[in-house]
């Protein structure tokens, strides 16, 4: 893979490289409930050469094989990489970055990123390489997380960070966490692209994620993630313990017999080039 130039996405690829393993075991529970969405929005069928970039552990591409598609999976994290080749030993996944793409103009029918966008320091660059990448009338699709008014989970855990984290932490800048949650701005970024903004689909869709305790979610926070992992791992002790109790006190208000079903929305977007 070429080399990583930038500070936000060595902090990245570090972070994805520590928690590869436990990303797969906590949160794949939730983001693969939108795979299904994204591959129907971008009518992925039978025979199309279909590219999963951030493939994380390969669910995405699994989910293209099942349709009769051909998948292929990049990510730039080699654990993530070795995860999805076990899982999925009939697939191709391969080491790459998905804001400079190894692949030839034109060779796939659709490209799909779920969940890669807001873990890029260009994420425009990635839409270009999108872009690049698709024959004609092919189509990219991806997923990102939907603000907090609109997701209850999110709300959970943006009010426990508001509330009492420091963020005057030093952290690289990366892009913004609810990235592309305007419409109208994000169709401007799809043309910017190439794509032909009338084409867009921008649908919100909600699922549950069923936690087994409420001290999950800070947990997965915590341990599990690579941005708020990051910012977690810079408080003090203190106010670290605040934004737990807030993030639990949350989370029991979603109670639902032995368990806890928080509400998480996201965008599902997909745009073709003419
Ligand atoms: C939240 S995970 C999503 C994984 C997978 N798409 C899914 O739905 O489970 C984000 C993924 O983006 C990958 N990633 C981050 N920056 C990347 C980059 N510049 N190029 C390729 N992959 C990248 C990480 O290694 C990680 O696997």
């Amino acid at each position: 893979m070429t080399k990583i130039e930038d500070e936000f996405s060595r902090f990245e690829y570090e972070g994805w490289e520590r928690v590869a393993d436990k990303y797969d075991s906590v949160w794949s529970s939730l983001t693969r409930q939108f795979i299904p969405h994204l591959v129907n929005a971008a009518r992925v069928s039978l025979g199309m050469s279909v590219l999963d970039v951030a493939c994380g552990p390969g669910y995405v591409s699994d989910a293209i094989r099942k349709l009769g598609a051909i998948p292929m999976g990049i990510d730039f994290s080699e654990q993530m990489v070795a995860i999805a080749k076990k899982m999925f030993p009939g697939i191709r996944f391969a080491q790459g970055d998905a804001q400079k793409l190894f692949c030839d103009d034109a060779s796939f029918d659709r490209v799909l990123i779920n969940f890669g966008l807001l873990h890029l320091s260009h994420p425009e660059q990635a839409c270009a390489e999108a872009f690049r990448v698709l024959r004609s009338s092919g189509k990219f699709g991806f997923t990102v997380w939907a603000p907090p008014p609109q997701s209850p989970g999110a709300k959970i855990v943006n009010d426990a960070i508001e509330a009492h984290a420091d963020l005057n932490v030093q952290l690289p800048e990366g892009p913004p966490r609810y990235l592309y949650d305007q419409k109208e701005a994000c169709r401007a970024v799809l043309e910017r692209a190439g794509f032909d903004g009338y084409s867009m689909i921008y649908e919100t869709r909600s699922v549950e994620w069923h936690l087994p305790t409420a001290r999950y979610f800070f947990e997965a926070e915590r341990d599990a993630g690579v941005r708020t992992t990051g910012l977690l791992a810079r408080q003090s002790p203190e106010r670290l313990n605040a934004i737990r109790t807030a993030i639990e006190n949350g989370v029991r208000r979603f109670a639902r017999g032995n368990e806890f079903v928080i509400p998480m929305a996201a965008h599902i977007v997909v745009a073709s080039k003419s």
